[in-house]
């Protein structure tokens, strides 16, 4: 936990050091995957805010490649741990993504119903490649057939916070991953 911020009702799952080496792992795959020149491509990575803005961060910094970072948002879950079903664009990102190699950064993979709404939408917007990169994935929750190149941790149905994720905005701050009983 983060020091004087006590919080008995979570129980670690993933330790800061867990993630930080899954993280540097993932940001070499991409700089391997993207680097076919001297420089390398030049990425754009759309971070789906504002559960996925820590994880962006850490990834963007183990990626050696020409980036550069926009950001979306659709509606959350609010006060609810279940998704309504519907999903809302509340900000488009703010640059053209024609011809560009689009890494959509996400926090988690759940039943698949945001991810498959953005990466409709950004498809549809003819980028030169589209790759969906998840820090986690509850696999076992999938409602549509949808999965991401990228993938930090698979984990289990629990509800979890912190590295970015949260219970009603509350819990990003936290550096583990825990689950929230
Ligand atoms: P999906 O549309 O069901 O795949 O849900 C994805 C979104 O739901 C994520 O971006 C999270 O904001 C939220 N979410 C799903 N599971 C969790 C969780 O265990 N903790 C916190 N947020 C979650
Ligand atoms: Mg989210």
């Amino acid at each position: 936990m983060n020091g004087a911020f006590h919080v008995p009702e979570l129980t670690v799952l993933l330790t800061r050091e867990q993630i930080a080496q899954r993280v540097a792992e993932l940001g070499a795959e991409i700089t391997r995957d993207f680097i076919a020149e001297p420089d390398g491509e030049p990425i754009v990575l759309v971070g789906v805010l504002k559960g996925a803005a820590i994880f962006l961060g850490d990834l963007a910094r183990s990626i050696s490649l020409d980036a550069t970072f926009d950001f979306i948002a659709v509606s959350s879950y609010g006060k609810q741990k279940q998704s309504s079903g519907e999903i809302k664009l509340l900000k488009d990102v703010d640059h053209t993504m024609e011809g560009r190699n689009v890494i959509l950064v996400e926090d988690i993979l759940d039943t698949g119903l945001t991810l498959t709404y953005l990466r409709n939408m950004l498809a549809g917007r003819h980028p030169r490649s589209l790759k969906i990169a998840a820090l986690l994935d509850k696999r076992s929750r999938r409602q549509q057939p949808i999965h991401a190149d990228y993938v930090g941790f698979e984990i289990p149905d629990e509800f979890v916070v912190g590295y970015g994720l949260d219970y009603a905005e509350r819990y990003r701050n936290l550096s583990d991953i825990c689950v929230l009983s």
